[in-house]
């Protein structure tokens, strides 16, 4: 019980940090990280961020940290609690960089009760490997009594997997919120009203890790959002003591549809093509004057040539509707095709209806190859795609336009969907 250090102070000390009396941080400061799960960039590095509750009738430690950080973890620890005196390990969630040092502490603490959400078992199996798999099964309003301070948990799943959940303190008005308000922002004040202008990091964390599920935010917002929150204590980057309430907002803000199609009763279908000499350009023109001819589609064709990718990708999320032309070069689609693709794991494009086409020389892989990208991005492809060799016939012309308008069909529901039978693509 030694090393506590006073709420100004910074994480430096390696002390655990005071939130509210009886409540501190224990975690661990990465301010070298320069990319998160490989993907993310981390600019000022992460922090990963755990709590220790002190209640007159237990001790309850959220969440660990990234297993190479467990010595400084352990050191805060015990500086505010015995291990005897851990009565509760809540896991808000069960990546690796909160779950690390989560076998260790299972060990040194016995007699505590795990407590993840009922979606965790599977990651639990994974982490563990059987050496303990015991835990309390948690759902939106399972309690923990510490005496005087009780916890109460919030199912947020897919926040930002699908064990994701928060905690609460009743008394005090405090969320452990697992990923979700979040950002990688390593900053030793630790305090949002005290840390560098993290705004650019809270942003990017969302737009990669939050976004594609967005319904899921919406729905875990109107769990939070009616809570007295005196302040968010997120699992990684700045606490939030000063007005907590607005990153709410902010995220409410985000998970928003951001574009409105004018004619909401409209359905969207985007043509993105790229042309070296206009042959896929005439194809892309062909299918979207196909679709216009069916009635309820709204539409627009894009060169990507002449886009960046992100605009793109915002209005991809609000399509009904894609469809890609690419020439094929070398055995391959082009690479602005496949950026604009990969782009596409930040958003949700589940069941939208896919379709690919394009021009070649002498072999012809690419349309085959966007379609089975589409279908591993889970988008419907109900019609065979459209290649031309060099420059498309009126027969062929005539093909893209069949495509254009049954693909306006399938998106206002006129065309069931049909099994591709995929040797016949072959
Ligand atoms: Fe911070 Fe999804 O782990």
């Amino acid at each position: 019980m030694t090393m506590v250090t006073n709420p100004t102070n910074c994480a430096a000390a390696e002390g655990a940090i005071q939130l509210l009396p009886g409540v501190h941080w224990v975690g661990a400061l990465d301010p070298g990280l320069r990319s998160f799960d490989i993907i993310l960039k981390t600019a000022n590095g992460t922090t990963y961020n755990s709590y220790v509750v002190r209640g007159s009738a237990g001790v309850a430690v959220i969440d660990t940290v990234k297993e190479n950080f467990s010595d400084t973890f352990f050191r805060r620890l015990e500086s505010v609690a015995d291990y005897g005196e851990i009565t509760a390990i809540v896991l808000n969630h069960l990546e690796p960089d909160h779950s690390g040092a989560l076998p260790e502490l299972l060990r040194r603490a016995p007699q505590a009760k795990l407590y993840i959400s009922s979606r965790g078992q599977p990651m639990l199996k994974g982490l563990l490997h059987g050496d303990r798999l015991a835990y309390v099964p948690t759902q939106t309003g399972t309690t923990v009594d510490l005496g005087d301070r009780t916890l109460r948990f919030l199912q947020t799943p897919y926040l930002h997997w699908p064990d994701t959940q928060c905690t609460y303190i009743e008394e005090d008005g405090v969320l452990f919120s697992g990923d979700v308000f979040g950002c990688h922002f390593c900053d030793q004040r630790l305090f949002n009203d005290a840390v560098g202008d993290f705004r650019f990091s809270f942003e990017y964390y969302y737009a990669h890790i939050m976004r594609p599920f967005r319904s899921h935010v919406l729905e875990a917002l109107d769990l939070i959002a009616p809570l007295p929150l005196k302040l968010i204590a997120p699992a990684h980057g700045p606490i939030l003591r000063e007005a907590p309430q607005r990153y709410v907002a902010r995220y409410r803000e985000l998970s928003a549809s951001g574009l409105k199609n004018e004619a909401a009763d409209e359905k969207t279908l985007l043509i993105f093509y790229l042309s070296a000499y206009g042959s896929t350009r005439a194809m892309a023109e062909a299918l979207a004057a196909g679709a216009e001819d069916a009635s309820g589609v709204r539409v627009s064709l894009y060169d990507i040539e002449g886009g960046e990718v992100a605009p793109f990708v915002d209005l991809i999320e609000e399509a009904d509707g894609l469809a890609f032309g690419s020439p094929t070069i070398n055995g391959d689609a082009v690479k602005p095709v496949w950026d604009l693709l990969s782009s596409l794991t930040a958003v949700n494009v589940r069941g939208k209806v896919g379709a690919a086409f394009g021009s070649y020389g002498w072999s012809g892989e690419a349309v085959q190859m966007v379609e089975d990208r589409l279908r591993g991005l889970k988008l419907r492809v109900p019609v065979k795609g459209v290649r031309a060799r060099l420059i498309p016939t009126v027969e062929e012309l005539g093909e893209c336009r069949a495509l254009g308008r049954e693909l306006a069909l399938h998106l206002t529901g006129r065309q069931e969907s049909t099994v591709i039978d995929m040797a016949a693509l072959a």
